[in-house]
Order: structure tokens, then C-alpha cells, then sequence
């Protein structure tokens, strides 16, 4: 994708600018230790009672609590999702955002992206003001597996959509870990949806911001405004993304070796499910591909991607 060549990082672009208040794109300080260790299928019968606590350990598939575990939820039951400020330890969700930034509803979990407070300039294809948005993890892990977001996105160009599976964490001598394999619906344009996959190395002179991802088509209903599935299937070997029950997209790891080196997500890695939106103004090159900045003089004051489902298969 040429427009992503430099300087971009959609997710610390989000992160930085909404949380953590880090410079863009530096890598961030490590996460705070969230339970982590959750059987994710035990989430369907036990609400109520704590579940154990082993702590984080550097990410692998080590663990057994981190093995893939089937779970499904229509995000009916507010519980669903722990606030930022409460015990996630017995929800299968956490949000990173504030509470006002979510809501469940009886369409499923809707996550808002709200006009910025105060005012907004436009220079160089950039806003300097961007609006808070919200983001969600699982608590719960997988090591492989296929996970199917059923989700929907409102259209508004400099937004974007994202329905992710990520571990991040900066291990003790400054080096940061991350494994990204994505699926974005991008204010560039609602008739397609892209996926990505990022996963930098030591060994790169720079990251390969934007080296992996494309443009998928819709079967049917050709926009992301209306409700599709979307999958990612995933081994140590290769991905798989899906829509609507139908393959997109297959990457193998040995697809991903640039200059001799492996850029292939999770091979070694559990990721967490991520979801989001967020305003993607506040860089030149992420607002480019975004489609944007976000004019907000037309923009509706509340932009809202909907989660109707959440599915891991093992
Ligand atoms: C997870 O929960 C399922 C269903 O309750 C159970 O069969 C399975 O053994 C559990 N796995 C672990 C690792 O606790
Ligand atoms: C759950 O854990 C909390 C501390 O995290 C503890 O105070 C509480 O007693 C535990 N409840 C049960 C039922 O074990
Ligand atoms: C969880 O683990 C931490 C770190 O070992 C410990 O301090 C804490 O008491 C534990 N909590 C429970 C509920 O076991
Ligand atoms: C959410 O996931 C990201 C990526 O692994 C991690 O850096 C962050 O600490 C997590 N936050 C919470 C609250 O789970």
C-alpha cells in the first residue's frame, strides 16, 4: 500500500495520542499487568467467581493459559466488558478507552469516535486535535485459531475501523515485541476492507510500515456500513483472512522474509483480540491512507463502529 511508506504506526499513532501520551509512534512503556490468564470458554458459565492469577509472563506458547479456547458473545450482558477503572479479571473484555467512549446496546457493542473538545485545524493534511475514541482488549488469549469479528463501520473519510489480534509488550533491555495481524476498515473508501500484518525486527533498518496489507473485496453488500464477518485464521505457518464465510486472503510465513528475515505474527507469540476505532488525523502519511484528516464540519459528531459478534474457533 504506497501511501504507508514512512513514518507510520497506526496503533501507537492511537495509543500515543489517546492513552498513553507517548510520542508517536515510540515504542511505550511495558503494559500494565492485566489477568491474562483466562479460560476464555469458561467466560460463558462462570461470571462471578475469580478465576486464577498467573502472572504475564513474557509472551509464548509456553503457557497453557494461553492455548486457544472457544468462546462466543453477542456482547448481550454488560459484563462483558470491564471498565478501565474496574477488575477485568472475570470479564473476557476490558476497555483501554473511558466509559463514555462504549456503549451495549441491544445492537451489540458499539465504540464511538467523538469530535474532538475544543477546536480543530487542518494543516498539511493533518488535524491537530483528534477525537477520543474507544479501544478493547481481551483479557483472553489465543495461539492459533480462527476468530470472526461481525462487525460494521460508519463511512467517514480519516476514520478507521480496526478488528484486530496483537501482543505489544517492551521486554526488559528497551526492545519491543509486537505482533499485529489486522483487519481495517479505512476512510479511504467503504467498499473495500484491507488486511495487514506487522510484525517489525531487529534486523530492519526501518519498519515495513504498510508492506503487507491489501484490499479486499465484499462478496455482497459491498460496504463495511453494513454488518459482515470477518475472519483470521491463523497457525505458526500461515493466516487466512475471510468475509462472510468466504476466504480473502491466505499469507504463508514464508511469504513475509524480507532481506532474509521473517515478518510472519504470532508464530511465537499469544495475541489478544482488539477492537477499535479511531481518528486517524494526527500523522500525514496514516491520515493519507485513512482518506482523511476528519473535516469535522461535516463529520457527525459521533462516529460508531458496531460489534455484533465476537467467535474464537479452535
Ligand atoms: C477450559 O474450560 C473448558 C470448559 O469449561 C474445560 O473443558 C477445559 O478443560 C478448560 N481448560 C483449561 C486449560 O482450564
Ligand atoms: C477474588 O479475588 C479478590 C482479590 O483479587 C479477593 O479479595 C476475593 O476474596 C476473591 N474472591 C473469591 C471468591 O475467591
Ligand atoms: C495475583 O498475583 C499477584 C502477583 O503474584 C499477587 O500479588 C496477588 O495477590 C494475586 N492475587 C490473587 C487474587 O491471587
Ligand atoms: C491491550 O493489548 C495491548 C497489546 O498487547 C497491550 O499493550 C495493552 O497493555 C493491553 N491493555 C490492557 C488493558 O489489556
Amino acid at each position: 500500500m504506497p501511501a504507508l511508506t514512512h513514518n507510520i504506526c497506526p496503533l501507537f499513532l492511537f495509543l500515543s495520542f489517546t492513552l498513553l501520551s507517548f510520542g508517536f509512534c515510540s515504542p511505550y512503556a511495558r503494559p500494565t499487568e492485566v489477568p491474562a490468564s483466562k479460560n476464555a470458554s469458561s467466560y460463558q458459565t462462570i461470571q462471578h467467581s475469580n478465576h486464577s492469577n498467573a502472572s504475564e509472563s513474557i509472551h509464548g506458547r509456553g503457557n497453557s493459559d494461553r492455548h486457544c479456547q472457544p468462546f462466543y458473545t453477542t456482547f448481550s450482558d454488560p459484563s462483558t466488558v470491564a471498565d478501565s477503572n474496574s477488575d477485568p479479571s472475570n470479564t473476557p473484555f476490558v476497555a483501554l478507552s473511558p466509559p463514555e467512549t462504549y456503549a451495549i446496546t441491544s445492537n451489540g457493542l458499539e465504540m464511538y469516535l467523538q469530535r474532538p473538545k475544543g477546536e480543530v485545524h487542518s494543516a498539511n493534511g493533518m488535524n491537530d486535535n483528534l477525537g477520543e475514541a474507544a479501544t478493547i482488549n481481551s483479557t483472553f488469549w489465543m495461539d492459533s485459531g480462527k476468530v470472526t469479528y461481525e462487525a460494521s463501520c460508519d463511512y467517514v473519510p480519516g476514520v478507521v475501523c480496526a478488528f484486530i489480534l496483537i501482543d505489544a509488550v517492551q521486554v526488559s533491555d528497551g526492545e519491543l515485541h509486537l505482533d499485529e495481524i489486522d483487519v481495517e476498515l479505512v476512510g479511504s473508501g467503504s467498499a473495500r476492507w484491507q488486511t495487514n500484518i506487522f510484525k517489525p525486527s531487529k534486523a530492519d533498518p526501518e519498519p515495513h510500515y504498510g508492506q503487507f496489507d491489501t484490499k479486499e473485496q465484499y462478496p455482497q453488500n459491498p460496504s463495511y456500513t453494513s454488518f459482515h464477518k470477518y475472519s483470521i485464521s491463523w497457525d505458526s505457518e500461515k493466516i487466512v483472512w475471510g468475509v462472510d464465510g468466504q476466504d480473502a486472503r491466505t499469507i504463508r510465513k514464508e511469504d513475509t522474509y524480507i532481506n532474509g528475515v521473517p515478518h510472519f505474527p504470532g508464530e511465537s507469540d499469544s495475541l489478544r483480540l482488539q477492537l477499535g476505532i479511531w481518528d486517524g488525523s494526527g500523522a500525514e502519511g496514516t491520515s493519507t491512507w485513512a482518506g482523511g484528516p476528519v473535516n469535522w464540519d461535516t463529520a457527525p459528531q459521533k462516529i460508531v463502529a458496531t460489534v455484533r459478534s465476537v467467535s474464537v474457533e479452535c
